[in-house]
C-alpha cells in the first residue's frame, strides 16, 4: 500500500459531521445582509500580487511574510487571496461601480496566509465580509457594526466586547507617526528584534505588540486621538453617538491600530477571550483613501471580515447549536418492484414535504439491515415498501422515535399524516 498522502499544514477539511453547522451560520449570515440591502459579490480567489501589495502595504506582515505568490510564465506574480477587501476594490474601480451610487455589498470564501498554525489560526481560512462604498458618514460605521451585533444576538452568542478606536485622516496618521517614531527612539534599548523594524517601517505597530514586557512603555505613549483634526474627531464623536442610540456598548482601545495599511478614522474589532491568543472574531474600518489609491475616483469605503472558523470555535465554546429539528423519513423497500416504485414515491413526497429529508435506502440489504440505517440516520419514520405493500398499493409508516405501531394506508393518507405532523 502506498503512503497515505495528508492536507497541507493549516488547511482544513470541512467533514459532513460540522458542515451542517457551516452552512446554518452562513445562511442566517446571509439573511440578515439581505435584510439590510446588502448584494453579494464575489472575486477570484487569486489576484495579480500587486492589487495586495498596494492596497494591504508592503511592510505589513502580510505582505511581507504570508502571501502566497508565484511567477507565471510571462513573469507576471500572482497571489492567492490573503483577505477579501482589496479584490473587492479592485473589481469595484475595475467595473465603475460607485459611480452608480452607494454600493452595499458582502462576500464569503476561503483567505490563504502562510501564518504559523495553531487553534484558531490556520492557513486557508474562512471569511464573511461586507464593504460599503461612496457613503462618507459615521452613519454607516455604525450600521456595519448594528448587522455583526445582530448576528451575535440571532446566534445567541454572548460576551463578546466591542474594541473601537479612530486612526485619523492620512496627514493625522503622518504627523502623529513622527511623534511615536521620537517616543520610541528615547527607548529603544527597551525595544525587540520585532519592534525595532516596526520603528523603521511602521510605528503605529508597536502599539499592537503582545510583548508583555513592552506594555508600560506602550501604556504611556503619545495617543493618536490627541493628535486628531476637527473633522476626524467629529467622525468619531458621530460613530460613537450611533453606536449609543443603538445601544450597543463599545471599549475605545486607543492602541488598536489593525495591521493592514489601508485604514483611516474609524476600526473596530469584535474580541472574546475564549478562545486564547487569537481573539479578534470579527474586524474592520474605514479606508477612504484607498479606492483612489488604487485607480479609482476618490470614494469613500469602509468594512469588516468576520473569521468564520473562529465564529464556529466560539459557537463551539459556548455550547450553542443551531440545529433545529426536521423531519425526516427513511424508506425500506424490499425486493426489485419496491426499489423502482421506491425511487417514484420518493419524487413525490418531496413535492409534498419540501423541508423534510427523505432517504431512500441504496444498501438494499434486509429488512432488518435497512431498519438498522434508518436508525443510524436519526430517522423519525421509516415508510415500508415490502412485496404485501406493492400488491395492495399501499405503504406502511413505521414510527422509529416514539412509541406507536406500524400502520398500513395508501401514499395519500400517509403523506397527508406527516403533512399535519
Ligand atoms: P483581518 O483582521 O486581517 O481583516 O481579518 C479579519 C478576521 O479574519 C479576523 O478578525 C479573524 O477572525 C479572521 N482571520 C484572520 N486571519 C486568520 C487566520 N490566519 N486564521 C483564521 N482566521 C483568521 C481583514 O481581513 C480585512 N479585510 C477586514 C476588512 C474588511 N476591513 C475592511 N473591510
Amino acid at each position: 500500500m502506498s503512503k497515505k498522502i495528508q492536507a497541507v499544514r493549516g488547511m482544513n477539511d470541512l467533514l459532513p459531521k460540522n458542515s451542517s453547522l457551516w452552512l446554518e451560520v452562513e445562511t442566517r449570515i446571509s439573511a440578515i445582509f439581505n435584510s439590510f440591502g446588502y448584494k453579494k459579490i464575489s472575486t477570484p480567489l487569486v489576484e495579480k500580487t500587486q492589487v495586495f501589495q498596494q492596497a494591504i502595504g508592503a511592510a505589513s506582515d502580510i505582505i511581507s511574510k504570508e502571501m502566497y505568490s508565484w511567477q507565471e510564465a510571462n513573469g507576471e506574480s500572482l497571489s492567492l487571496r490573503p483577505e477579501g477587501t482589496a479584490g473587492v476594490v479592485r473589481a469595484m474601480i475595475e467595473h465603475n461601480l460607485p459611480r452608480d451610487g452607494v454600493q452595499k455589498v458582502f462576500y464569503q470564501g476561503p483567505m490563504f496566509r502562510h501564518e504559523r498554525p495553531q487553534q484558531g489560526r490556520y492557513r486557508q481560512f474562512h471569511q464573511i465580509g461586507a464593504e460599503v462604498f461612496g457613503a462618507e458618514n459615521a452613519k454607516i460605521d455604525a450600521e456595519l457594526v448594528a448587522i455583526t451585533h445582530n448576528l451575535w444576538t440571532d446566534l445567541g452568542l454572548k460576551n463578546l466586547t466591542l474594541e473601537i478606536n479612530t486612526l485619523g485622516s492620512n496627514a493625522d496618521r503622518q504627523s502623529y507617526k513622527a511623534i511615536l517614531v521620537d517616543y520610541f527612539s528615547k527607548h529603544k534599548s527597551e525595544l525587540d528584534e520585532n519592534n525595532l523594524r516596526r520603528l523603521e517601517q511602521n510605528p503605529l505597530r508597536i502599539l499592537d505588540s503582545k510583548n508583555k514586557s513592552l506594555q508600560g512603555l506602550i501604556a504611556a505613549a503619545p495617543k493618536l486621538t490627541e493628535h486628531l483634526d476637527d473633522a476626524s474627531k467629529q467622525h468619531f464623536e458621530d460613530f460613537k453617538a450611533y453606536l449609543e442610540c443603538l445601544k450597543i456598548p463599545y471599549k475605545i482601545n486607543p492602541h488598536l491600530v489593525r495591521g493592514l495599511d489601508y485604514y483611516s478614522r474609524t476600526v473596530f474589532e469584535w474580541t472574546t477571550d475564549e478562545l486564547g491568543a487569537q481573539a479578534a472574531i470579527c474586524a474592520g474600518g474605514r479606508y477612504d483613501g484607498l479606492v483612489e489609491k488604487m485607480g479609482g475616483s476618490p470614494t469613500a469605503a469602509v468594512g469588516f471580515a468576520i473569521g468564520l472558523e473562529r465564529l464556529i470555535l466560539l459557537l463551539q465554546a459556548q455550547n450553542i447549536s443551531l440545529e433545529s429539528p426536521v423531519l425526516s423519513i427513511y424508506l425500506v423497500a424490499f425486493g426489485e418492484p419496491a426499489q423502482r416504485k421506491s425511487m417514484q414515491i420518493t419524487q413525490k413526497l418531496r413535492r409534498a414535504l419540501p423541508t423534510a429529508i427523505l432517504y431512500n435506502d441504496v444498501s438494499l440489504g434486509s429488512f432488518k439491515a435497512q431498519f438498522k440505517k434508518a436508525d443510524k440516520a436519526g430517522a423519525d419514520f421509516a415508510l415500508i415498501l415490502g412485496e404485501e405493500e406493492i400488491s395492495n398499493n399501499q405503504i406502511s409508516l413505521k414510527p422509529l422515535k416514539n412509541q406507536g405501531s406500524q400502520q398500513t394506508m395508501s401514499l395519500e393518507k400517509a403523506i397527508n399524516y406527516l403533512e399535519n405532523l
